[in-house]
């Protein structure tokens, strides 16, 4: 993704092209002469490497979390073992230590993410690091430094080191202004959490760095994510997966949503193939760098329903927390993903049927085994 500079001299100015299929600009020779944090740039000397390996080398940060481990696994079936680098702040368990490579990365450490970058050639970022939307009101400060601070970090490096960066969105990135039966890509968006605040401006910074810097930013909004291997981290649509765990353990489940709160929601597998679907396809493609993406929308009382067509004991009750209550009431219902389905073909596999029927079967096997253990 090469930064080629032409000096016009009669007018003073830089004409950009960028490897990544957007459009040439100018600006002056002065404001682009610098990379973001004033570092040259290296990024043709990465485009090379790249178009000439059959591969990326991919950096995962946050990797630790609900949906990093499952991503590297799918990245490193593509990829190879060693071309995909989870890494995290915490300690990985056993089975994740052993399965590829894995480095500690705080992403507020700008000069360790610029060293891993550098040392492992790396040409693709996976941007997960966050605190969600329930942890991130519990924890301002800490959310605004890891959302925000550590966005800035990595958008740098980056920039500067001609990186194919990743950052997923959320429906979070809208508020009760937006539309909220069915939420369009672009519409007024002033969410009311700081998570939501961060990825607006996740989604704003990508944007600006792509069309300033040339940057190869790409961007998913994602629903409630419901995984079986993985625990959630903290956000709003939890419940959902929680209600599997239960069930198949208790039998009874304590809802902290209201029965009729109605939120998009996505089984992993889809979430995690988009989001290799979106890296991979020709910058040409994209009409845009922030896309909507959906499957399907629910509310407490129908997942419960479908639940219990497989389990008609499982017994719910309802307890309502009110700061996750009021962020799902802010959040929209249902997503509209026509750009995503028209640009790149995304189609998702799952819907609630089929979601309810994986979850049951893999968290079934899973007791199944402890219990023989
Ligand atoms: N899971 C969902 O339902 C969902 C929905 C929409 C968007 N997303 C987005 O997808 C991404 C991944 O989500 P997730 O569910 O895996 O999140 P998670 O909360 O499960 O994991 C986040 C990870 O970030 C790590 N982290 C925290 N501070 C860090 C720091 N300073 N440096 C490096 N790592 C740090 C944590 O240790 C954790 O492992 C996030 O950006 C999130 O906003 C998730």
């Amino acid at each position: 993704m090469p930064f080629v500079r032409a000096v016009t001299k009669a007018t003073g100015q830089v004409l950009l092209t960028t490897g990544c299929g957007c459009e040439p600009f100018s600006a002056s020779a002065r404001s682009i002469s610098i990379s973001p944090r004033q570092v040259m740039s290296d990024a043709s000397f990465h485009s090379v490497s790249f178009s000439e390996a059959d591969h990326p080398k991919v950096l995962i940060t946050g990797g630790l979390g609900q949906l990093g481990v499952g991503l590297a696994k799918l990245l490193r079936k593509r990829f190879g073992k060693n071309n995909v680098i989870l890494s995290d702040i915490r300690k990985p368990p056993n089975h994740v230590y052993h399965s590829g490579p894995f480095m500690y990365s705080d992403v507020l450490d700008y000069k360790n993410l610029r060293e891993i970058v550098v040392n492992n050639r790396i040409t693709w970022i996976v941007h997960y690091s966050a605190l969600l939307s329930a942890v991130g009101e519990a924890n301002v400060t800490l959310a605004r430094d890891v959302n925000i601070t550590g966005l800035h970090n990595v958008l740098d490096v980056a920039a500067e080191h001609g990186v194919r960066l990743f950052i997923p969105s959320t429906i979070g990135a809208f508020g009760p202004t937006s539309p909220r039966d069915s939420t369009p890509d672009l519409c007024i968006q002033r969410p009311r959490t700081i998570y939501g605040v961060s990825k607006v401006h996740a989604e704003l910074m990508g944007e600006y760095y792509h069309h300033r810097y040339g940057l190869d930013f790409r961007c998913l909004r994602y629903p409630g994510i419901i995984s079986a291997d993985s625990q959630p981290g903290g956000g709003t649509t939890d419940y959902a997966v929680q209600m599997f765990h239960d069930a198949v353990k208790t039998g009874k489940f304590v809802c902290n949503l209201k029965p009729d709160t109605r939120l998009p929601m996505m089984f992993i597998d889809d979430c995690l193939r988009a989001t290799l679907e979106v890296m991979d396809i020709p910058a040409e493609m994209l009409t845009m760098r922030t896309y909507n993406i959906n499957a399907m929308s629910f509310s407490p009382e129908e997942l419960a329903c479908e639940v219990q067509k497989h389990m008609p004991d499982l017994q719910i009750t309802y307890d309502i927390d009110p700061v996750r209550q009021a962020i799902a009431d802010s959040w929209p219902k249902k997503f509209e993903d026509n750009n995503a389905r028209k640009d790149w073909g995304w189609k998702h596999e799952y819907n609630l049927p089929e979601l309810v029927q994986a979850m049951l079967n893999f968290i079934s096997l899973d007791s199944r085994a402890a219990n023989a253990n």
